[in-house]
């Protein structure tokens, strides 16, 4: 493991997550503007990873004006700039809620709550792991979609993490990896993790689903999260939805697994989360290498046609057997949320 993103001095550090799995790389982030454009064009990504990276940046915004006479104003400004970059994942407000708070004392009191926010992203994916790793049986074959990794957090990762640590415990689990298009986090970065940490897997045409679970290949659902609602309903990757929906009608537990601090109390359903749309772009074109390794990318659907690239759904809180935060197992209910929230 590895952790994604930090901060020395006034740059931040992370791995850029669009050359991989081909290349490994650290991409340096000068000031809070790099920082922002690098959660824009998802050079860092995943819910909790944005969050750190997020608060990151706003620690940086103080530190770059530390000596401005409009400083308040320009750290405001670069507030709203952060803010706007991914508007779903709620990690990032919360992360920015806290670190602005903490700058108005001082710039550096800004970098320790960054540093902070981080740490607890972390230690919070290690303890999901070890309540979650609880659900599975010595055999267990999974289903995910998208990345929940430890790529996906600031270390460990919320979805993949009771994977690793069943793995550990001698558990015999299997993992079907949603290859999860338009960007493919699934097949790129979720197969890179665990065959990295040599966990058995497979990686799935997004329509597989239905048939693996009719065929009773699948024996518990596991994603991550980008915002959960007060009511339990959960936004998370295009395509969750579905899948939710599908391991009702199979009879098969669904899993999300994620922090408090992607829980929005104040957001009373799914119906008021913002969902994020991107680029059509990353739907009509694909980006991959050639046969020396160099990056391409190829148009692959029929030319003059557009695209609509929502980011994410939101899955009901009646299809979610249960959420794995680090305070619990707890129903997708508002009452049990409120009460690990209170
Ligand atoms: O658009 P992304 O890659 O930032 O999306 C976030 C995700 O990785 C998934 O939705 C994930 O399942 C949520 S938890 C990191």
């Amino acid at each position: 493991m590895y952790q994604t993103v930090w901060i020395e001095g006034s740059s931040v550090f992370m791995i850029q997550q669009n050359l991989l799995p081909f290349q490994f790389e650290i991409y340096e982030c000068k000031t809070y503007f790099d920082t922002c454009m690098a959660i824009t064009d998802m050079t860092i990504r995943g819910a909790g990873a944005i969050g750190a990276a997020a608060g990151y940046a706003m620690a940086q915004a103080f530190l770059q004006f530390r000596d401005d006479d409009e400083r308040a104003v320009r750290v405001r400004e670069a507030r709203q700039d952060i803010e706007h970059t991914r508007p779903t994942a709620r990690n990032l407000f919360y992360a920015v809620e806290r670190v602005y708070h903490a700058g108005l004392i001082s710039p550096e009191s800004a970098v320790v709550e960054s540093q902070k926010v981080a740490q607890k992203d972390a230690s919070d994916s290690k303890i999901i792991g070890e309540l979650g790793s609880g659900l599975f049986n010595k055999k267990a074959n999974i289903l995910t979609h998208c990345n929940a990794g430890w790529l996906a957090f600031v270390d460990y990762g919320t979805a993949l993490a009771p994977i690793y640590l069943a793995a550990k415990q001698g558990k015999e689990v299997f993992v079907y990896v949603d290859e999860t298009r338009p960007r493919n986090q699934g097949g790129k970065l979720t197969a890179w993790e665990l065959h990295n940490n040599n966990i058995p897997h497979v990686i799935i045409p997004d329509n597989s689903a239905a048939t693996l679970m009719a065929q009773g290949k699948i024996d518990l659902v596991i994603v991550g999260a980008d915002r959960i609602a007060a009511n339990g309903d959960v936004a998370n990757k295009i395509g969750t939805l579905g899948r939710a929906i599908l391991a009702n009608e199979y009879n098969i537990p669904f899993y999300v697994a994620a922090p408090t601090s992607t829980i929005d109390i104040n957001c009373p359903t799914g119906k008021e989360i913002p969902i994020e749309e991107r680029n059509p772009d990353e739907v009509l074109y694909q980006w991959g290498i050639d046969s020396n390794g160099n990056p391409i990318q190829v148009r692959i659907c029929s030319p003059g046609s557009e695209a609509l690239n929502l980011a994410f759904d939101v899955t009901p809180a009646k299809y979610i057997t249960g959420i794995i935060t680090e305070k619990g197992i707890v129903k997708a209910h508002h009452q049990s949320i409120k009460t690990i929230m209170d």
